[in-house]
């Protein structure tokens, strides 16, 4: 359902000393796949390249090279057709606090083309799967961070999506919060859907992940289930395995300067 091969992504910015142009290669040649009822795990440490990775899957920003394949459909030429595909879910979500959550599914429902019958529906379903039904009517400008995250999760599944994208979709939450996250997460794999998450700790991966690939640098270090790739690495614990890529990565580094 979702392919990437050797896909890359450089940024140019402006280096902060200096004002010159500077290249940044945040994504540098990964290649993995998700098939339909399987949830990915993308794990990596600040700055390693996952919301780039996960941002190209949901056709919010194009790959300079490789192939990048959502539901069969090619996501570099028909990118409009591949995002309609696709439920992402960013770091930095926001919802409307002067709206409730009904009245903000209803409009996104709008958006998105979806049946009015069909959006309410939908939409009290997941506010009843993510525990917050009882807030359906109060204006969300009260709501915790977790209530509203859990919001921004009913509006990015709204339209059905067989692909689901979530960015960190479990930090900043409470365990009891971030159970029910997961919980709906499995309820999408069960549904036959492709899930890529991403995250830089190892207990989320463990309980959901059916496969999980190690970004470093913006490229993939392995590609495996969870125990496995820790075992591969010969390593009790992933902070374990990020300093181990840190340590490799230096004496890359070094060697190149030398
Ligand atoms: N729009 C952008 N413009 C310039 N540089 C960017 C942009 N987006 C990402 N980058 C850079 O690309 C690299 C990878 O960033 P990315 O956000 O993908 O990392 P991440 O793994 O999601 O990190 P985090 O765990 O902090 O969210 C970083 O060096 C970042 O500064
Ligand atoms: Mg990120």
């Amino acid at each position: 359902m979702i392919r990437l091969v050797d896909v890359h992504k450089s940024f140019t910015v402006k280096d902060r000393k200096t004002r010159k142009p500077k290249r940044i290669d945040a994504v540098q040649g990964i290649s993995f796949e998700v098939k339909a009822g399987e949830i990915y795990g993308l794990l990596g440490p600040n700055g390693a390249g996952k919301s780039t990775t996960l941002r190209m899957i949901a056709s919010l920003m194009a790959p300079d090279s490789g192939t990048l394949e959502v539901c069969g459909v090619d996501a570099i030429r028909e990118p409009d057709r591949s995002r309609a595909a696709v439920a992402y879910l960013a770091t930095d979500m926001n919802v409307y606090e002067r709206f409730t959550p009904r009245e903000l599914l209803r409009m996104f429902g709008e958006f998105q083309g979806v049946e009015a019958t069909v959006a309410e529906r939908r939409g009290m379903h997941l506010l009843e799967k993510l525990h917050l039904t009882e807030f359906a009517d109060v204006k969300m400008d009260g709501f915790s961070s977790g209530q509203k995250q859990k919001v921004g999760i009913a509006r990015a599944l709204l339209h059905d999506p067989k692909v689901v994208v979530f960015d960190e979709p479990t930090t900043g939450l409470d365990v009891l919060t971030a159970k029910t996250v997961l919980d709906l997460l499995r309820v999408m794999k069960s549904e036959g859907r492709a899930v890529v998450v991403s995250t830089h700790v190892m207990p989320m991966v463990e309980q959901i992940c059916d496969r999980v690939g190690i970004i470093y640098d913006g490229k993939l270090h392995g590609d495996a289930p969870p125990r496995e790739l820790l075992k591969s690495r010969n390593a009790l614990t992933l902070d374990e395995v990020f300093f181990q890529l840190a340590a490799e990565s230096e004496a890359a580094a070094l060697g190149k300067g030398a």
